[in-house]
């Protein structure tokens, strides 16, 4: 038997492409990293973030990275060898003593931990007085959608799918997929100082032929969500959250055909060259340092 990994749907090749390099390095001299000698990455997944710090980053930084999936850290491991530290642990409770970094960061990992203000606390357990607390976070809620493809109807239906989905996963204290809207205020509440938000300046945009950098990663993905069913966070897990948020079991089924309708729609307008889209996303860029004393 084979069990899904946590993220595993999500964890895609087209992930190597959410970052403009030159838009890293102007991060990088916001988050003044040129002092920066260690590095503790959480919730690592197959390393997509660690590699996009590792372009940023002084030579010579001890780069660390954990997460709770066996799997996936093998996987970072494998990708990086000796150049990065990978461990097994959970968010909650990371191995490592009080004060062992300059730099904790994660990125989508706070979107998906049940108590995010614990995980924050935990973050800064670990991080030196005067360190940087730095995460990449989204606001899903905020993402562009297809909607040119849907009709009125169909359109509010895949709104309030999303919604109510989103809303059950939260009434779970199963995480926030757009957690990154309250992180700035999370981070004043846990005694950071010197907050900054900004957004990140990459669109995941899709036109044909689809040659660009990264699109055709991301048209593999959508073919392969059509050929899969594959819509939201898939059919058992949204239907989960769906009812969670308060929404019925027939509403689910309905607006679920439609959202499967739509991948089929979209996957035929790529075969046939016409499919675009800016791929406009909110993924927010939160840092905050911790106290001297
Ligand atoms: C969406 S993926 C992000 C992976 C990587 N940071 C990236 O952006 O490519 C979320 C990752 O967090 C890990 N994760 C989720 N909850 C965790 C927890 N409480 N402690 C440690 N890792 C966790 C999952 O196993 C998964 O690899």
């Amino acid at each position: 038997m084979t069990t899904e990994k946590h993220s595993e749907h999500f964890l895609t090749d087209a992930r190597s492409f959410w970052w403009n390099k030159d838009y890293l390095e102007l991060v990088s001299k916001r988050w003044e990293t040129q002092n920066v000698t260690s590095v503790l990455d959480i919730g690592c997944g197959v390393g997509d973030w660690t590699a996009a710090l590792l372009t940023i980053l002084p030579e010579g930084t001890k780069v660390c990275a954990v997460d709770r999936e066996p799997a996936w850290v093998q996987k970072t491991q494998d990708r990086f060898g000796h150049r990065v530290l990978v461990q097994q642990a959970a968010a909650e409770h990371l191995p490592f003593p009080n004060a062992s970094f300059d730099l904790v960061t994660c990125q989508t990992l706070l979107i998906h931990v049940s108590d995010p203000k614990h995980v924050i606390k935990e973050m800064l357990r670990v991080l030196k007085p005067g360190g940087l607390l730095a995460v990449a976070e989204p606001s899903n809620a905020a993402q562009t959608r297809d909607s040119i493809y849907l009709s009125l109807n169909e359109a509010s239906a895949i709104f309030e799918i999303g919604e109510i989905s989103e809303r059950g996963k939260i009434a779970l204290v199963e995480g926030n997929n757009s957690l990154g809207d309250v992180l700035p205020g999370l981070f004043a509440e846990c005694g950071l100082e010197n907050i900054q938000t900004y957004t990140g300046d990459k669109a995941m945009t899709l036109v044909p032929p689809y040659s660009g950098p990264g699109q055709s990663e991301a048209i593999a993905d959508r073919i392969r969500d059509a050929d899969t069913n594959f819509f939201m966070f898939g059919y058992e897990q949204t239907k989960k959250y769906f009812l969670a948020g308060g929404g019925s079991q027939e509403d689910f089924e309905r607006y679920w055909k439609i959202g499967l309708e739509n991948l089929k729609k979209v996957k035929e307008a790529i075969l046939n060259n016409t499919y675009h889209c800016a791929g406009g996303i909110v993924m927010y860029l939160i840092s905050g340092r911790k106290g001297l004393i």
